[in-house]
């Protein structure tokens, strides 16, 4: 069992055992006996198969289960414990039993608001908070039962109450101590490096495009969706312009996997300052990655680029040879685009296909007719990579494939999660029960550039209650806390940096450092042992512990966040920062 699943059935269990416990206690209250002490003993056994699940999840690592060990299980004892012995001796009044199963009831059901609602890392005032619940909801249960609860437990529970109060402020606060989230910088000015040498204007408005035979409305760069695709060769000296037409939340540019400079990265807020309509700002920067990249606004990134403000970047290392194919996939009003596309190639003919995922959730893309080689994933080459047959691979939201071949004389189609996207002619082969690459094992290994670690983060990705400007939300979080709360990583020009990234949550969240390639070390406590995976944007799924690490060597302040670009906005953006 996956430790992603394993999270999903302790949940589902954990919610079966509070389900069952209330049940049995508004049973007994109504004197329905046969019911009362069927959903008692029904509980009373999912209550200890979470020592179970918890038991895995602990081993799994302690981020999947440290509130589970801390407050789930002792809360989990005391309902054993209180309703259990109640439950033998039930001959009489079955309504008697009514109160040490809602006890229970409430206790387990406070122990998953704590995993729910909060998550890691456990603290004790989450803790206390969750106590101060079970017994205050017991006492009123109480009450309303016609008993009377004694002196002695009314003193208890206020204490515990105002114990929790006072400690109580591990749902809400911030961690201590945390530095104010990047703002108001002193921009610096584009215009540093030489003379451009490759011009290009982008011109961001509101258009109505044509997407699969339908008028929808779009923003779009130059009116067209996806934007008109930049081009260059190593060495250039790219100059964009960007004007705001008329996009009324500002636009900017962000070059997606491109290590610019600070200045040129194109984050409202942190870089620059958003382009609002009738302005323009001028980005300019060396091109000395070869490379498939994007470019995006960055301006609420998540409605932005959804309604179409993207574009493909692509860096040549020479004169282009062969055929050179870019498949921007994305999905504009519901609709997938690019439009399906086939085009003879003459046998023989090296073919690179760019494919790139400009939408928030993974795609999977399946080459059929041909051998082929992925040659790069995130602009960088692999080392030593085979020929794949009958093979799919899955691009993470953000990410890039580089898949190459020599063109066979027969057909060859491109399938994105099962749609013929590009083709040298008819083939009609099913690839959907096709094996997925798993580029960690895929190529020749090379020992680690590094022989050091200067400094670690660990980032626990999950959901949780935060106040966002007084208002609760549901946010995406890193380590229990939301944007703009959780503590920028903190580095020193020249440090190799560790990222720990642990998704607790029941969702994928594709990981994207700004400024920064990382290579990735290991998954799963499993070292990489294929190819170096110089990677800017990569799937945690559900259950996954990634470690990657980079040397800090683009000083400035960067997003450092989810590219689900919806999760992004919910929460899930931090930054790393150069002291
Ligand atoms: Cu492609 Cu911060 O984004
Ligand atoms: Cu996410």
């Amino acid at each position: 069992m996956t430790t992603g699943s394993l999270l999903a059935a302790d949940l589902v269990i954990a919610v079966l055992a509070t389900a069952g416990w209330l049940g049995g206690g508004a049973a007994s209250a109504a004197r329905r006996r046969p019911l009362a002490l069927g959903l008692a003993a029904f509980a009373l056994l999912a209550t200890l198969a979470r020592a179970i699940t918890i038991t895995a999840l602990a081993r799994a690592g302690w981020w999947f289960a440290a509130e589970k060990v801390l407050i789930a299980a002792p809360l989990s004892l005391a309902a054993v414990a209180v309703a259990g012995p109640r439950l033998l001796r039930a001959a009489g009044d079955i309504r008697s039993v009514a109160v040490p199963l809602l006890f229970a009831g409430y206790a387990t059901s406070g122990a998953l608001l704590v995993t729910v609602l909060h998550g890691y890392p456990a603290s004790a005032g989450t803790g206390l908070l969750a106590v101060a619940g079970v017994v205050a909801a017991t006492a009123v249960s109480w009450r309303a039962l016609g008993a009377r609860p004694s002196r002695t437990v009314s003193r208890a529970t206020l204490a515990v109450a105002v114990a929790a109060l006072v400690t109580g402020t591990g749902l809400t606060a911030a961690p201590d101590g945390v530095p104010a989230a990047p703002h108001d910088h002193g921009y610096r000015d584009a215009r540093t490096v030489d003379e451009p040498t490759r011009r290009f204007t982008l011109t961001a408005g509101t258009a109505t495009v044509r997407v699969s035979g339908r008028d929808v409305a779009a923003w779009a760069f130059n009116a067209q969706v996806p934007g008109p695709e930049l081009t260059a060769v190593v060495g250039d000296v790219v100059e964009v312009t960007l004007r705001n037409r008329d996009i009324e939340r500002g636009v900017t540019l962000h070059w997606h996997g491109y290590d610019v400079p600070n200045s040129q990265d194109g984050v409202p807020g942190v870089t620059q300052a958003a382009v609002l309509p009738g302005q323009e700002f001028v980005y300019r920067f060396r091109a000395d990655q070869a490379g498939t990249y994007w470019y995006h606004t960055h301006s609420v990134s998540d409605v932005g680029v959804r309604m179409g403000l993207y574009g493909v970047l692509v860096v040549r290392p020479g004169p282009m040879t062969g055929l050179d194919v870019t498949v921007p996939v994305h999905t504009l009003a519901g609709r997938p685009l690019p439009a399906p596309r086939t085009e003879r190639v003459e046998a023989g003919t090296p073919v690179r296909l760019r494919l790139i995922n400009t939408d928030s959730t993974t795609h999977r893309y399946a080459l059929a007719g041909t051998a082929f080689r992925v040659a790069a994933i995130d602009g960088f080459d692999l080392r030593g990579p085979t020929p794949l047959v009958d093979t799919a691979v899955l691009i993470p939201a953000g990410g890039r494939y580089d898949l190459a071949f020599d063109a066979p004389a027969t057909p060859v189609a491109l399938f994105v999660d099962g749609r013929a996207l590009y083709s040298t002619g008819p083939v009609s082969t099913a690839t959907g029960a096709w094996p997925v690459l798993d580029p960690l094992s895929y190529g020749v290994a090379s020992p680690a550039p590094w022989p050091r670690i200067d400094r670690e983060f660990t980032l626990v990705l999950d959901r949780g209650l935060d106040l966002h400007e007084l208002l609760p939300r549901y946010a995406h979080t890193v380590n229990g806390a939301a944007d703009p709360d959780i503590p920028p990583q903190v580095v020193r020009l020249g440090d190799i940096v560790r990222f720990t990234i642990v998704n607790r949550s029941q969702i994928v969240h594709p990981w994207h450092l700004h400024g920064h390639h990382v290579l990735v070390l290991s998954r799963d406590g499993k070292p990489s042992a294929g190819s170096p995976l110089w990677l800017d944007s990569f799937d945690v799924r559900p259950g996954e512990v990634w470690e990657v690490a980079f040397r800090a060597d683009n000083p400035g302040v960067w997003a450092n966040h989810c590219h689900n670009l919806a999760h992004a906005d919910a929460g899930m953006t931090m930054h790393l920062m150069y002291s």
